[in-house]
């Protein structure tokens, strides 16, 4: 059973009925998908979620499924929220908390958004599913679409770390490996995709990802008993996680969860790669592609991204911020937080802890702050980059 009563554009406001295919809206902006909260509201008393799955799907009424037959599931979600006790005394900081996005069920977050895509690309009689992928969306998806018995085509650049091309392959996907960025990937899906039957799950030119990435800002508030942290630390590629965070609170609130206090949302990004970094500085309302993207940190390596204007809107909203950190920062990181906490970061997550780091002399984190970062997957998957950084040093 889901409240979910259409999808409308962000940008143009016009409004599409839920059973249909859609990729972007006409206008070129990310379609999003609207909830009927009055009655969702009235349906679901937030104190009876405490008894349901510890996955994702316990917010089933606030995501976009029909029917529980179409349901594919790894358990993903409802990861942990750790509390990060050595990293914030070594800050300075009141609270840090982890969200340790490593213990889905392909080891990175992106499993959230494409359980709920395959899901309601199986709904809706779709055969054949493309990515173009930085790396762990492509074994995600795999992994779902394997699981929904939908054929997979994944396109990553050549470069993408070996456990994201050997997942995909060993969950039966079609792997491409392309000599490009990911948006040449996504070029090539675009040009293929009607010869080839393909529905494209590109990151936000589809409504459905970004509805399975809006759980992780359920899941923290449920966490922290409806409350939520001063600060939110993200590291930002394609925007599905910041953009659906905050759609996440703005839903709960209008259900009378949260009031309407929001956490300051910081956009992370490699100094090799930051169009939203610079867009937000230059006080910009898009962001223009950003030349030779270059960084260790794979799932942080998106020259452009069509939803650059709802992360600078989220940002700007939220009084956030944005930043990028060097790779070897991120690289000093890793070893650094894990002995602090034990837990394997991948160089994205590593990115918010350097983050973190630069934002309290600045003063714009606070003593008193109560701040949550993101560990977006295992460490685990870039064993080959972490090697090879450390062989170069
Ligand atoms: C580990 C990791 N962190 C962060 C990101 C960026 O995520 P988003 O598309 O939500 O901005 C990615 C995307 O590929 C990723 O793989
Ligand atoms: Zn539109």
């Amino acid at each position: 059973m889901t409240f979910a009563k259409e999808i409308a554009c962000p940008r143009c406001a016009r409004r599409f009925a839920l059973n249909q295919l859609l990729n972007l809206c006409p206008c070129g902006s990310p379609l999003l998908v609207r909830y009927d909260l009055k009655k969702a509201a009235a349906a679901i008393a937030k104190a009876s979620l405490a008894g349901r799955g510890a996955n994702l799907w316990r917010y089933r009424e606030l995501l976009p499924l029909e029917d529980d037959a179409n349901l594919v599931s790894l358990g993903e979600g409802f990861t942990p929220l750790l509390e990060a006790k050595t990293l914030a005394r070594e800050c300075g900081v009141q609270q840090v908390w982890i969200k340790d996005e490593a213990q889905n069920p392909t080891g990175s977050f992106k499993d959230r958004g494409l359980s709920v895509a395959v899901s309601r690309a199986k709904e809706l009689g779709v055969k054949k599913v493309a990515i173009p992928s930085a790396g762990n969306a492509g074994g995600s998806l795999s992994a779902y679409a394997a699981r929904a018995g939908i054929e997979a085509y994944v396109f990553m650049p050549t470069d993408t770390p070996t456990a994201n091309q050997i997942e995909a392959r060993q969950y039966g996907a079609h792997l491409t490996l392309v000599d490009g960025l990911i948006n040449d990937c996504g070029r090539i899906i675009a040009e293929r995709k009607a010869a080839e039957g393909w529905f494209d799950v590109s990151t936000l030119k589809e409504p459905y990802r970004v509805e399975g990435k809006k759980t992780m800002g359920y899941e923290i508030a449920e966490q922290l008993n409806w409350t939520l942290p001063d600060v939110i630390i993200y590291p930002t590629g394609g925007g599905n996680g910041l953009i659906g965070m905050w759609k996440a609170f703005q839903e709960m609130e209008e259900l009378g969860w949260i009031g309407s206090k929001r956490p300051r949302m910081v956009s992370v990004q490699a100094a090799g790669c930051a169009p939203i970094v610079k867009a937000f500085i230059e006080g910009k309302e898009t962001a223009e592609p950003w030349p030779q993207a270059k960084t260790v940190a794979s799932g942080l390596r998106v020259p452009q991204a069509v939803a650059d204007f709802l992360m600078l809107r989220a940002l700007r909203e939220s009084n956030g911020t944005a930043l990028s950190v060097s790779d070897d920062e991120m690289l000093a990181e890793i070893p650094r937080v894990g002995r602090a906490e034990g837990i394997f970061f991948c160089p994205e997550g590593a990115a918010c802890v350097a983050a973190l780091r630069r934002l309290i002399p600045q003063g714009w984190v606070k003593p008193s702050d109560e701040v949550l970062i993101f560990n977006t997957a295992s460490g685990l998957k870039y064993l080959d980059v972490i090697r090879d950084n450390l062989v170069n040093k």
